[in-house]
């Protein structure tokens, strides 16, 4: 009887630690282990470039020039203007490249004003395409650098004035000369490392 005892405390014991080994192996797996998915990382990536430019565009380009203090200018750097609100994106864009945490994010498009804002490999040209057929939905995946997979999400970018619109019909060097208002122009193109 006693011997029958002790073994049945035993196997309660040992039951009860593995149970306990279990528990923290499951807790430590949440904690190290399980990530945020790629695709909400590059929406919270996108939600704030694009709080960034139309704040930018708004708050600062928008009033400065109806103020009349100061204009925005392609040409910024020689005279008294400030930069264009995608000239300032692309900057932060080189910016954040700087850093070296292998984040990327650039202003690209089908029919760009220069040539280096086309898109750069297959997978940029469809997803420019993609948004413009369905601009609510970024066009997502895996692509390579050397051995590193990146994630990569491209998101639409539309004409949400005729500022844009009369800017890129009439730029000298712009291949398209026929944007209308709230169409895709572009795109802008994040990517992040996966490991
Ligand atoms: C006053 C002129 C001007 C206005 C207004 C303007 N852009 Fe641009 N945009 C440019 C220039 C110049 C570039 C190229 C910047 C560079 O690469 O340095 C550019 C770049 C872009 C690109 C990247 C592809 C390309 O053409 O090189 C997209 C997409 C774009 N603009 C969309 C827009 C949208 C959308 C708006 C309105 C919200 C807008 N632009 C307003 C002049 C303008």
């Amino acid at each position: 009887m006693k011997s029958q005892q002790l073994i049945l405390i035993i196997s309660v014991v040992a039951m009860m630690s593995m149970l306990l080994v279990k528990t923290v192996h499951s807790t430590d797996t949440q904690h190290s282990f399980v990530g945020i998915k790629p695709q909400l990382v590059a929406d919270f990536i996108f939600s704030v470039i694009e709080a960034d430019r139309t704040l930018y565009a708004r708050q600062v380009v928008d009033r400065m020039k109806d103020t009349g203090t100061v204009i925005a200018s392609e040409s910024w750097m020689h005279r008294n203007a400030l930069p264009l609100p995608s000239q300032l994106l692309l900057m932060a864009g080189k910016r954040v490249e700087g850093n070296g945490l292998g984040l990327t994010y650039r202003l690209a498009s089908l029919s760009p004003i220069y040539e280096k804002n086309g898109p750069a490999t297959d997978f940029e040209r469809k997803g420019l395409e993609a948004v413009i057929n369905k601009p609510e939905k970024p066009f997502s995946g895996i692509i390579h650098k050397g051995q590193q997979p990146y994630f990569q999400s491209i998101y639409s970018d539309k004409a949400v004035s005729k500022a844009c619109v009369n800017c890129h019909n009439s730029h000298v060097l712009s291949p398209k000369h026929d944007y209308q208002l709230h169409e895709v122009m572009g795109g802008v193109i994040i990517s992040f490392p996966l490991e």
